[in-house]
């Protein structure tokens, strides 16, 4: 089996750990790097976080820092569903590696020009280090295969009325994404607010057990305690749908659109305008999520978590690979 080439892009982030711990654990992707962008919570806690997670699985997958703020929109986090720390409070193994010493887009540079025509970049935070990369080195935009982001939406935003939280942290950075002429896949709220993973279904998952589940679970807790805060009593696995359709793409249903960023509106700032009906007579640049099988998708999430535990897989931690 041919495995697909990624890097992940990530402001871990509860969301954003349990789809690097998917992404680790899928015999289908060669997790090639990480680099840690501010966004949840600061650029501090998400590359520890991304070492910790990568030692939690066993791997040392290198890290590379990026951007803590925006190119130039005004700093937005997200602590009240992330906690202060960004996972939960939930503890997790020291790193047992340290951090690469280059920067996030010159890590994003040398990978691309490693793995010409086949690198995959998941970016699941808001896309400062992936629009430096592009801006910085244009030969990097030639040799991406692909960028699969979770951000934006067709209809209604997270973090404001209009806009959805990666794309609003960063508007800047994802109008020059989406202009880059890299091809673009877009999992948005249309889809990824329909990744639900219920009460019921987290207690489902908590009782397999295991010493990925256990810690997946209690940050799980705390993403469920916030969401009800915000008078919603089933998860939205964001992050984790992008990784789950890189398996498995008959999960999602993807469209063709010409998509562009708001960067500056009275109430639509960040804001991705996806021109559905065809009126800007644009081609199209992203393909768009507009369905997907949440059913299959629980499935997935749970195979994968659990296969840390199945004999054969298990690999000490820090033992890398
Ligand atoms: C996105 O915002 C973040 O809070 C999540 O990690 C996810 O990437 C959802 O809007
Ligand atoms: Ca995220």
């Amino acid at each position: 089996m041919k495995k697909r080439t990624i890097l992940i892009d990530c402001d871990p982030g509860i969301d954003d750990a349990i789809a690097l711990l998917m992404a680790f654990a899928a015999p289908e992707l060669d997790v090639v790097g990480i680099t840690s962008v501010g966004g949840n919570v600061g650029l501090e806690a998400t590359t520890r976080n991304a070492l910790a997670l990568a030692t939690l699985a066993g791997r040392r997958v290198p890290v590379a820092r990026g951007m803590d703020l925006a190119l130039i929109a005004e700093t937005k986090r997200a602590e009240s569903v992330h906690g202060t720390d960004g996972l939960g409070g939930v503890r997790l193994p020291e790193p047992s590696y340290a951090e690469e010493k280059a920067t996030a887009w010159e890590f994003i540079r040398d990978r691309a020009a490693d793995f010409p025509g086949e690198l995959e970049i998941v970016a699941i935070g808001p896309l400062s280090n992936v629009a430096m990369a592009l801006s910085a080195y244009p030969e990097t935009r030639r040799r991406i295969k692909a960028i699969h982001l979770m951000g934006g939406s067709a209809g209604a935003g997270n973090a404001t009325p209009a806009a959805e939280f990666n794309i609003f942290a960063d508007p800047h950075a994802a109008a020059a994404v989406f202009q880059s002429g890299v091809p673009i896949t877009m999992f948005g709220l249309d889809v990824t607010n329909r990744a639900n993973l219920s009460p019921a279904g987290l207690e489902a998952i908590r009782v397999i057990g295991g010493r990925v589940i256990a810690p997946s679970c209690a940050m799980l807790d705390h993403y469920l305690t916030a969401y009800r805060h915000f008078g919603r009593d089933t998860l939205a696995l964001h992050d984790p749908l992008v990784v789950a359709w890189l398996v498995d793409p008959s999960l999602v249903t993807l469209k063709p659109y010409f998509v562009d960023v708001e960067t500056d509106g009275r109430y639509t700032t960040g804001k991705t305008v996806v021109d559905v009906h065809g009126i800007l007579k644009r081609p199209p640049n992203a393909m768009v999520g507009v369905e997907l099988d949440s059913g299959r998708f629980v499935a997935l999430m749970t195979k994968l978590l659990r296969s840390y535990d199945e004999p054969g897989a298990v690999i000490a931690p820090g033992a890398g690979r």
